[in-house]
């Protein structure tokens, strides 16, 4: 992107046309930011008006001012010169607030409509710090390019045409070609000192992601008793940082001392000039004193030009990386999608799909799950159970065949009003880091306390609920790592029954309670499905044993299909797997009779 489109880009953020407020403050911020400006550069000049007069050489009448007045408005000039820039920064903030929470919200509701897969493809936290980087990126950007680099280079313009008009043009040019220099000399060592710092953003983004990451990871770390392991990883990150680190504050030692012998042999350059012009009767002394202030005041905003180059060029690219993903495409519906669901057949006719063209995981599934009937699908782990809800979901689209969804298909229908018509137990259950009122609530937010007992009792909680003394306000960890499996389990099927969808996806949905707990839920979960159309993806399958069609998955196709009795009948794969399950549970009880077995 080119400095030009950037501007074009960020300016509806700056200059917000509902805000008839926010464009005057920036207004009045840049003229704050000249009036700031203006009492800068009479400050050295009034300073050398006084020395003059107290030395009782005045060249220029001072009015009815005495220096006495003359010290008044020399104190004023310098008071306005603060008063002004706060002001322009107090109202520059309260336009750049407001750009950085339009943008940040933009930005976050982006991210919730671009496909699953971009999010699963990232770091936990990297986005949050892209999206962290990035506006106050744009903030730095707008505060210094506007409010900073641009006013001094004025400000040094003008400097150099004060000078030139009050004291004549070789001390113009001495202080000119200083400034050049010091620009040169600047941006070069700050070039070469970037090396440095990409190190250390390099080294601290490694600590940062080896953190976070060992602590996402806290369980298996204590399991595995590998802390020192972890420990001696992020010191490694950590001692490439200090390397960096200390290799970056050396070069800037070379910076800083460079700068302050191109400055210094600046300033003794026009002092001796104004010293033997002084001696000659050509300057005043006041003269001396206004040159040597005004070319100290020139330098000074030059001393931060290193660091603010390197910003401007790291947030440049910050910047970037924000617009980057705001242009990322979103999941999008067909343009005359229909919200309106009419009938809850379920048909899938042919449908392939891979995650990766190499691997392909379905090769044309057809099914079709009758209103209110229950459907259970089967088949060995990775085959793409899963994957066929998430088809369902709109979560990723077939590459071949069709899904229809009551009269429609599928890619007619909005996204949303497919998933509003669906409950979804999912295979894992992520809870936010809340409390279990909170959580159980996300199938409907507006449902009332009571709702949420009742919902969390019909899941088979209303014992483990009684139990709490903080009840539903109880804090459920992060990630919900403070409840059992089975407990976060039975959340999710609370969650469900709040929301009372027509269509049921239970995907593994007991597979972590024991076995009497998974009966009288598995019973509860008969009663929600009685009169809803259901499918079910179960590993246990005496779970299904009840269901209307059983269909067996096999090399991403349906292998065979038929009720429980049908396909025990047939002697087929469902019957080799069903008596395999029926051979290990008999094998356990035995077992577990002989040697009573703890978990952990
Ligand atoms: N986002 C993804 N990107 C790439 N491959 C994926 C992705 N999600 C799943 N897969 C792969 O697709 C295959 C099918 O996954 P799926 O989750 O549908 O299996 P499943 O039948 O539900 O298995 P299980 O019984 O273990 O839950 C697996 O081999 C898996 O590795
Ligand atoms: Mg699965």
């Amino acid at each position: 992107m080119d400095l030009a489109k950037q501007a074009r880009v960020l300016k509806p953020y700056f200059w917000t046309h509902q805000r008839d407020d926010l464009k005057l403050k920036l207004i009045a911020a840049l003229g704050c930011l000249v009036l700031a400006k203006a009492s800068n550069l009479a400050t050295p000049w009034l300073l050398g008006l006084l020395v003059d007069k107290l030395n009782g050489e005045a060249l220029v009448s001072t009015w009815v001012l005495g220096a006495i007045g003359l010290v008044v408005v020399y104190a004023i000039s310098r008071l306005l010169a603060l008063v002004f820039s706060e002001l322009r920064e107090v109202l520059f903030t309260h336009v750049s607030q407001h750009a950085i929470r339009v943008l940040t919200r933009q930005t976050f509701a982006h991210l919730h409509q671009l496909p699953l897969d971009f999010h699963l493809s990232r770091h936990t936290g990297s986005l949050d710090r892209l999206v962290d980087r990035g506006t106050k990126a744009i903030d730095f950007l707008l505060r210094y390019i506007v409010f900073n680099v641009g006013p001094t280079l004025i400000e040094l313009a003008l400097v150099c045409v004060i000078v030139w008009s009050l004291f004549g043009g070789l001390y113009a040019l001495i202080i000119t070609a200083t400034v050049l220099v010091y620009i040169v000399l600047t941006l070069k060592v700050t070039s070469w000192r970037l090396r440095f710092r990409r190190e250390m953003n390099s080294a601290d983004n490694l600590v940062a992601g080896r953190m976070v990451d060992s602590f996402v990871n806290v369980e298996n770390v204590r399991l595995f008793t590998n802390e020192h392991y972890e420990t001696d990883r992020l010191d490694r990150g950590l001692a490439e940082y200090e390397r960096a680190a200390n290799q970056s504050r050396m070069s800037l030692l070379y910076l800083n001392l460079s700068q302050t012998l191109v400055v210094l042999a600046g300033v003794t350059a026009v002092l001796i000039l104004a010293a033997r012009n002084v001696e000659s009767g050509l300057l005043t002394v006041g003269g001396f004193v206004t040159l040597n202030t005004y070319i100290l005041q020139a330098f000074q905003p030059l001393n931060f030009l290193g660091s603010i180059y390197r910003q401007i060029r790291q947030s440049l690219i910050d910047m970037e990386s924000l617009f980057d993903v705001l242009e990322e495409p979103t999941e999008s519906d067909a343009i005359n999608a229909r919200t309106e669901i009419k009938g809850s057949t379920i048909t899938f006719d042919n449908v392939h799909f891979a995650y990766e063209a190499e691997r392909p995981i379905l090769r044309g599934v057809s099914l079709t799950v009758q209103p209110k009937q229950t459907v259970a699908i089967v088949g060995e782990t990775g085959c793409g159970k899963t994957t066929i809800g998430k088809l369902l979901l709109k979560i990723i689209e077939p590459d071949q065949g069709v899904i229809r969804f009551g009269s429609n298909e599928l890619s007619q229908l909005q996204r949303h009003a497919v998933r509003d018509a669906i409950g979804v137990v999912p295979q894992d259950t992520v809870l936010f880091n809340d409390t279990l009122g909170y959580n159980v609530r996300y199938g409907n937010i507006d449902a009332s306390d009571d709702e949420v007992r009742e919902a969390l009792k019909a899941a088979g909680m209303g014992e483990f609920l009684e139990h709490l003394s903080a009840g539903l306000e109880t804090e459920v960890g992060a990630r919900g790592l403070k409840l059992s499996g089975g407990e976060k389990q039975r959340i999710a099927i609370a969650r469900v029954i709040l929301k009372n969808p027509d269509i049921l996806l239970l995907d593994e949905a007991t597979s972590s309670l024991d076995i009497s707990t998974e009966r009288q839920v598995q019973k509860n979960l008969d009663d929600l499905a009685s009169d809803r159309t259901t499918l079910v993806i179960a590993h246990r399958l005496s779970t299904i044993r009840h269901a209307d069609l059983i269909l067996v998955m096999r090399d991403g196709m349906i292998q065979e299909s038929g009720d429980f009795e049908a396909l025990i009948a047939k002697k087929g794969q469902f019957k080799s797997l069903w008596d395999l399950q029926q051979i290990a549970n008999q094998k356990h009880t035995s077992d577990s009779t002989h040697h009573p077995t703890h978990a952990y």
